[in-house]
C-alpha cells in the first residue's frame, strides 16, 4: 500500500480504508466480509482503470480471494498482471472488463444465516443421540456458525487440486456449501443426501440452488445410477458409513462402496476424496491400545492408510482423516493384494 502516487490522494485513501476492513476481515475469518470488500473495490476502481501502483493491492485481494474460494476471480486478475508483467507494460486503459462477482451472494448468505430460528426443527434434526439442547437441531450450526463452514469447504474444494473443469458427486452434501464453491469456480456438481435428512439441510439446498439427489448410501448397495460418470467423488465428514452408530461399517463394507465407484460412477482419471470424522460413539474418538484409530476400526484404518493425504495446518498424527485414491488405487486395493503387504513401520 506505500506507493499508489498514480491515484489522486482521496482516491488513493478511500481504497487503503476498504483494504484495511478487509485485512481485518481476514485476520478474524469474516469471509463474507473478505469477499465483499475484495468485490467492492474491484468493480469501484479496478473496473474503471488500473494503475501501476495499484499491484500490491491488486496482489493482497488475489491472495484474500483464493482464502475465500473466489478462485475465479483471482484467476482473472493474475492474467491481468501476466498480461502486463506486474503493471509494468501494456497499462494504457488497462481496466477489468466485467463485474466481479461474491461467490455467496449477500442475499443468499443471509438466507442461510437465518435458517437457525426460522426453520422449525422436526425427529430429523436431532442425528445424535446425545442430551442436550444442542443436539435437538445439529445442523443449525452451520447456519450459526457459516463463516467457519465455507472456511471449511474452501479448503476441501482446495485439496482436490482441480485442473479443468470437472464433473464432481458430492455425496452427503449437507448444506451445499462445497457444491457452491465448486460451481462457482466453473466444475459441475451433482449431489447426493438423504431423504430424511435434517430440514435445515433441506431448506438451506434449496436455497443455494444445488443439483441434489435424495437417496440413503447403505451397506451393501450400489448408489443410483447417473447418466454421465464423474471426475471426482467427493464426501467430507462422513456420516454414511454409520459413523456415531453400533453399524459402523467395517472393510467389506468400504469395499463394496468403492468398488460401485469404480465400475459405476468414476471416470476412468477420476479419482475419490473421502474426508473421514475423527469421533464416533457419543462423539468421541475411538482409541484401541493407546492407538486413536480415526476410521473407528483397525482393519479399515491400515486399508486406508496408503492413501492419507496431508491436511495443511494438523499435526502429522492427526492427518488421518482424509484419503484420496484414484479409480486404479481402487482396483489395485480391492481386488489384490498390493496394499495388504504394505508395512507402515515410522522405523523405515
Ligand atoms: C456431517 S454432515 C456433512 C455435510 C457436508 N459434507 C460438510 O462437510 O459440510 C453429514 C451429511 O451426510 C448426510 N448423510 C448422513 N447419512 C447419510 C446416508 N446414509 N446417505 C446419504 N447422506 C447421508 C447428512 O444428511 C448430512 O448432510
Amino acid at each position: 500500500m506505500k506507493n499508489m502516487k498514480d491515484r489522486d490522494e482521496r482516491t488513493t485513501n478511500e481504497i487503503k480504508t476498504h483494504m484495511s476492513k478487509a485485512k481485518s476481515a481476514e485476520q478474524t475469518g469474516s469471509v463474507f466480509t473478505l469477499d465483499e470488500y475484495c468485490c467492492f473495490i474491484c468493480n469501484s476502481y479496478f473496473k474503471k482503470k488500473i494503475y501501476q501502483s495499484d499491484l500490491p493491492v491488486i496482489e493482497d485481494i488475489i491472495k484474500f480471494q483464493q482464502r475465500s474460494g473466489a478462485y475465479i476471480n483471482a484467476s482473472i486478475l493474475e492474467k491481468v498482471l501476466q498480461a502486463t508483467k506486474n503493471l509494468t507494460k501494456n497499462l494504457d486503459g488497462l481496466h477489468l472488463e466485467n463485474e466481479m462477482y461474491q461467490p455467496l451472494p449477500d442475499d443468499l448468505k443471509n438466507k442461510l444465516r437465518s435458517l437457525n430460528y426460522k426453520v422449525k426443527p422436526n425427529k430429523d434434526s436431532r442425528v445424535h443421540e446425545l442430551e442436550g439442547d444442542y443436539f435437538d437441531d445439529f445442523y443449525a450450526k452451520y447456519s450459526r456458525d457459516l463463516d467457519t463452514n465455507w472456511i471449511r469447504n474452501v479448503q476441501r474444494f482446495n485439496e482436490l487440486r482441480l485442473k479443468k473443469p470437472s464433473r464432481i458427486l458430492d455425496i452427503g452434501c449437507g448444506f451445499g456449501l462445497f457444491s457452491k464453491i465448486a460451481t462457482f469456480n466453473g466444475h459441475t456438481v451433482e449431489c447426493i443426501d438423504m431423504k430424511d435428512a435434517s430440514p435445515i439441510l433441506k431448506e438451506a439446498t434449496k436455497i443455494l440452488k444445488v443439483k441434489k439427489h435424495e437417496f440413503t448410501v447403505k451397506k451393501n448397495t450400489p448408489l443410483l445410477k447417473f447418466k454421465k460418470k464423474f471426475d471426482v467423488v467427493h464426501a467430507s465428514q462422513i456420516f454414511f458409513n454409520g459413523h456415531a452408530s453400533k453399524n459402523l461399517w467395517d472393510l467389506d463394507d468400504w469395499k463394496y462402496f468403492l468398488l460401485d465407484l469404480h465400475d459405476n460412477i468414476l471416470n476412468d482419471d477420476g479419482f475419490v476424496c473421502l474426508l473421514f470424522n475423527r469421533e464416533h460413539i457419543n462423539l468421541k474418538p475411538i482409541i484401541v491400545d493407546g492407538e486413536e484409530l480415526f476410521l473407528g476400526n483397525k482393519p479399515v484404518q491400515d486399508f486406508f492408510k496408503p492413501f492419507f493425504s496431508t491436511i495443511h495446518g494438523l499435526a502429522r498424527l492427526e492427518n488421518k482423516m482424509l484419503s484420496i485414491l484414484t479409480k486404479k488405487n481402487i482396483n489395485d486395493a480391492c481386488r489384490s493384494t498390493i496394499f495388504k503387504k504394505r508395512s507402515y513401520s515410522l522405523d523405515i
